[in-house]
C-alpha cells in the first residue's frame, strides 16, 4: 500500500533470498521500525510477541518461516522440529499451520537441498501474492455492499464499524475488512470508519487508525464499549470484521469483543459481515464454540497499557499491582449472528451450504 508516497507491506523477503523484513507492528503507530528475521527462533518470537498478526499476515510470515528453517538447519530432523515449531506458534488463527503445511509439502516433492529451497521459496512467494490477490477480490464484492447502503442513503455517508485491525498490516495488502472500505473510498463513495480501539492491545486504536488515516480515510477511534450505543441511535450502518478462522459452518473466531459487537447488531438489525479468504476457513471443523482453539495470552496485556509519553512509547500499569487479569485473545460469533461472508469467490451466506455453494471443491 502507499503509504506517505512510499510503497509499503509488512513483510517482504529481502534480496538476499533468506532474511525476512518485517514492520514491528508493536511499535505502531508512532514509529515505523523494520526489523530482520534470520533465524526460526526470530520468525517464532515474531509471531508470539505479534511483531506480525493478523491470520493471513501469521500465515504468509510461516511461509517464509519455513524457507528459513531449510537454510538454517543443520539436519532432516531439525527442520522438521523446526516446521513443527513455526506452525504452533498461535493457535488460533488456521492460516499459519494451514502455509507451513503447504511449503513443507513443496519442499517434499523436490530433492536436492537447492531444490528444496527453491521450492519453498516458489510456495512462500505464491501464498504471498495469492493473498493479495484474494484480498482485492474481498475488496471488489465488499465494496458493492458498501455501494447499495451509500444508494439507499442517497449518498449520504456509510457508517461502517470494524473491530481490531483487519487492514494490510494484517494481510500483506488491502485487508479482509478494511479491503471492501479501501475499494469504496477509490469508487469515490462517501464514507466514515468507526474503529473499536479493541483491547487489551488496541489494534484498532493503533493500527487500523493508523493504515485509514494514511489513506485519507475518514474514522472515528471508539471504545469498544461503545458499538452497542452507537447501533441503538442509527449512527452505524454496517459492520465488518475479519476472522482468524471459520469453521465449514460459518462459525467465525475473531478478536475478542467481536461476539458482543454480533450480538448488537442483531439486536439493532444491522447487517454483520466477516470478510475472509479462503485460506481462513477450517474445512475440518464444524463446531466453533466446541473445537477452535482460543489462545490465552499474558495477563500482562490486560494490566499495562501502551501508549507515546512526552518523550517516547510508555507502557502504564492500570489496575492495582495485586489484581489478577485473564485475557483470552479471541472468541467464537456462532454462525447464525453472522449476514454473510465476504470471499475472494463473492459473498454468501454464513452456512455450510452458503459456503459450499461458492466452495464446491470442498463438499
Ligand atoms: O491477535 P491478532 O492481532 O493477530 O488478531 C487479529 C484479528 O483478530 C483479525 O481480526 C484477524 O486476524 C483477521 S486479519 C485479516
Amino acid at each position: 500500500m502507499i503509504v506517505d508516497g512510499k510503497q509499503l507491506r509488512p513483510i517482504w523477503l529481502d534480496a538476499d533470498g533468506r532474511t525476512v523484513k518485517v514492520i514491528d507492528q508493536r511499535r505502531l503507530p508512532h514509529e515505523l521500525v523494520i526489523l530482520d528475521l534470520t533465524t526460526v527462533d526470530q520468525v517464532i518470537e515474531a509471531i508470539v510477541e505479534m511483531v506480525v498478526r493478523g491470520a493471513p499476515l501469521i500465515g504468509v510470515t510461516g511461509a517464509y518461516g519455513v524457507l528459513i528453517a531449510l537454510h538454517t538447519a543443520a539436519n532432516e530432523a531439525t527442520y522438521v522440529k523446526y516446521c513443527q515449531r513455526i506452525a504452533a506458534a498461535r493457535p488460533t488463527a488456521v492460516n499459519l499451520a494451514w502455509a507451513v503445511a503447504r511449503v513443507s509439502a513443496a519442499v517434499q516433492s523436490a530433492v536436492s537441498p537447492l531444490e528444496r529451497m527453491a521450492a519453498a521459496w516458489r510456495e512462500a512467494a505464491t501464498i504471498d501474492a495469492e493473498e493479495v490477490a484474494r484480498c482485492r477480490r474481498i475488496g471488489e464484492h465488499g465494496a458493492r455492499l458498501i455501494a447499495a447502503v451509500s444508494r439507499a442513503k442517497n449518498g449520504a455517508p456509510v457508517n461502517i464499524l470494524t473491530h481490531c485491525n483487519a487492514g494490510w498490516l494484517a494481510c500483506v495488502e488491502w485487508g479482509t475488512a478494511t479491503a471492501p472500505i479501501y475499494v469504496a473510498h477509490e469508487q469515490g463513495i462517501d464514507l466514515h470508519v468507526w474503529v473499536d480501539e479493541t483491547r487489551p492491545l488496541n489494534q484498532g486504536a493503533r493500527l487500523t487508525a493508523w493504515e485509514l488515516g494514511k489513506a485519507g480515510i475518514r474514522h472515528t477511534v471508539v471504545t469498544d464499549n461503545a458499538g452497542g450505543h452507537l447501533m441503538q441511535h442509527g449512527r452505524v450502518d454496517l459492520v465488518i470484521v475479519g476472522t482468524d478462522r471459520t469453521t465449514r459452518t460459518g462459525d467465525v473466531a475473531n478478536k475478542i469483543g467481536t461476539y458482543l459487537k454480533a450480538l448488537a447488531a442483531r439486536d439493532n438489525h444491522i447487517p454483520f459481515y466477516v470478510a475472509l479468504p479462503s485460506s481462513t476457513f477450517d474445512w475440518e471443523r464444524r463446531d466453533g464454540l466446541r473445537e477452535i482453539p482460543i489462545e490465552e495470552r499474558s495477563a500482562d496485556e490486560v494490566r499495562f497499557v501502551q501508549g507515546l509519553g512526552p518523550n517516547q512509547t510508555e507502557r502504564v500499569l492500570v489496575p492495582p499491582a495485586g489484581s489478577p487479569a485473564a485475557n483470552p485473545a479471541f472468541d467464537v460469533t456462532p454462525a447464525r449472528l453472522v449476514t454473510g461472508f465476504i470471499t475472494e469467490r463473492g459473498v454468501c451466506a454464513a452456512s455450510e451450504e452458503g459456503i459450499l455453494r461458492l466452495f464446491p471443491e470442498k463438499k
